[in-house]
């Protein structure tokens, strides 16, 4: 059957929990250099309509480290730059391969991408989440906590984000307790908040967002797409930064998380994103394992149909 990874919710919390068992065998496998090559001669396209380093290179090992092939469909220099609907781009691209990745705008294009596709999409990032840097994150947090039900996580900053979005969708449905820091304007809708109503608390007061969490997250205050806004959001994000203090309002052994890119000094002091307590460059290393379980999971379950 095709299944689309859109969003955190198009898998079950058991399927997820599958991905990070595989996730964890695949990051074992690498470290020992033993071969795995599950996706031999499967094609996986990407199209990038915004910049990114991890999405493209992570996906892009990790359908070739399989034994599969990656198409790089730049929206610049293919017919999406001068006018070909995304719907028959669809319809053409997924006669070719056996899986697509898009990071887009809008979520109304990915998932049009999705209803035109005869293979499963996956979601590297658009405005209204960032579905596939959640799951690491939690796949992150289950590595070292050895759980992520029960556990607190707290994430300061621009909440209302596509990060921040994903975090509320995920909250309910892993039974995590989602603590958000942000000024006004900076919190997720109501529409939002109302995807997990019990798991999520929402402060003004960064200092009281922290308190007892096991994990401390920020992401950039001025995501792609909103850089004409720059200027504004440093203003009001101004105090949000995770720093050694704040850091230090969190339990004795938080950790904490930055999807990156990251601005030092802005969203993030460098003492926290280079010192011991930051876990973001693990967290970056595992969007390869977990992204090789996500492919493995969508492109074999597709061939069972
Ligand atoms: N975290 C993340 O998605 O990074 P890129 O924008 O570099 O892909
Ligand atoms: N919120 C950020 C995430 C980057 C990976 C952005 O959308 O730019």
């Amino acid at each position: 059957m095709k299944r689309d990874f859109l969003k955190v919710k198009d898998l079950s919390l058991d399927e997820h929990v599958a991905l990070f068992r595989r996730a964890a065998q695949l990051k074992e496998a690498r470290l020992q250099r033993r071969v795995v090559k599950t996706l031999r001669s499967r094609t996986l396209v990407m199209i990038f309509e915004k910049a990114s380093t991890r999405t493209r290179l992570s996906f892009e090992a990790a359908m070739l480290q399989l034994g599969g092939n990656v198409i790089d469909l730049s929206a610049t220099n293919s017919q999406l730059a001068r006018g070909e609907p995304l719907s028959d781009t669809a319809r053409v691209a997924s006669r070719y391969c056996d899986v697509l990745m898009m990071r887009t705008f809008g979520d109304a294009r990915i998932e049009e991408l999705a209803a035109n596709s005869r293979v499963p999409v996956i979601n590297g990032l658009t405005d209204g989440g960032h579905p596939v840097q959640i799951i690491t994150d939690l796949f992150t947090v289950w590595e070292r906590l050895g759980e992520v039900k029960g556990k607190t996580l707290a994430f300061i900053g621009d909440t209302a984000s596509n990060m921040g979005r994903s975090f509320v969708e995920a909250a309910g449905l892993f039974d995590f307790s989602l603590r958000l820091g942000s000024p006004e304007g900076y919190l997720p809708g109501k529409d939002v908040l109302a995807w997990s109503p019990n798991n999520v608390r929402c402060f003004h007061d960064a200092k009281e967002a922290v308190q007892g969490a096991d994990v401390v997250i920020t992401d950039v205050w001025t995501s792609m797409g909103q850089e004409a806004e720059s200027a504004k959001r440093l203003k009001d994000l101004h105090g949000y930064q995770v720093d050694a203090a704040l850091m230090a309002r969190a339990k004795p052994k938080a950790f904490f998380l930055h999807c990156l890119p990251a601005h030092r000094g802005e969203e993030v002091s460098a003492e926290v994103l280079d010192g011991p307590a930051s876990a973001a460059w693990d967290e970056a290393e595992n969007r390869l394992h977990v992204q090789k379980a996500l492919l493995e999971y969508v492109v074999l379950e597709a061939e069972k149909a």
